[in-house]
């Protein structure tokens, strides 16, 4: 079973419930138990935290979920970044690899896809497989935007990236505006492609 904060949270209520209704119990004794149990519940969400460094939360469905498909981390990178300014700007957003992105809850706002291309046009590493079919089925009509990686020395320039957002467009997921495209991981493109979500974003 996969316990996220939110569940945590849940059960620690619970157990401070269960600790003030209980009969016959002496008053510092409840309190001494309620510290202990928030102390507890306190180690668990940091190893929760640790347990998931990019700050990924299975459990919730955050307003926007930010897939990247990575061969060498340039594309996790740039996920992580884009959740820390839309958490800035007061958003919940959480990063998934491309291929598990039918393991988690479908966001509130957008799908935000940060993708890099390998080999002649392929597919990078956490992009493989991506779309199991259900991908296709619960993005239907969910809107989403995409920043995809290559290099203009490529033949097949950013392929692979044009390509999820060519796949999820046919199975009725809507474009917020049209893919931007980065050669050489140029960090101002970010700057760019962040211009044009964050008025949509308001
Ligand atoms: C072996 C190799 C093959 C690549 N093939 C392509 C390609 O076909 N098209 C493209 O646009 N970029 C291609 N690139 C460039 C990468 O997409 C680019 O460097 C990207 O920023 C890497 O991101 P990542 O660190 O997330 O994998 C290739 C890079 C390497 C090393």
């Amino acid at each position: 079973m996969k316990i996220g904060l939110k569940s945590l949270c849940l059960l620690l209520g619970l157990a401070l419930l269960l600790v003030w209704q209980l009969e016959g119990l002496a008053s510092e004794r409840r309190w001494g138990a309620s510290i202990a149990l928030v102390l507890y519940a306190g180690v668990l969400a940091a190893a929760l935290r640790r347990a998931r460094p990019d700050g990924a939360d299975t459990d919730a469905c955050p307003d926007y979920r930010v897939a990247y498909a990575t061969e060498t981390g340039t594309a996790r990178q740039l996920a992580q970044e884009i959740c820390k300014r839309l958490r800035k700007a007061g958003f919940t957003a959480a990063p998934v690899a491309l291929n598990q992105l039918s393991t988690v809850p479908v966001p509130e706002r957008a799908l935000l896809l940060v993708v890099s291309t390998t080999g002649n046009g392929d597919a990078p590493k956490t992009g493989i497989g991506w779309d199991d079919g259900e991908v296709s089925m619960r993005y239907a009509g969910c809107p989403f935007a995409l920043l995809a990686l290559g290099d203009r020395n490529y033949p097949r320039f950013c392929a692979f990236g044009l390509d999820v957002a060519l796949h999820l467009q046919a199975a009725g997921a809507k474009p917020l505006f049209a893919p931007v495209q980065v050669s050489q991981a140029d960090p101002r493109m970010l700057d760019v492609w962040f211009r044009q979500l964050l008025p949509k974003a308001d």
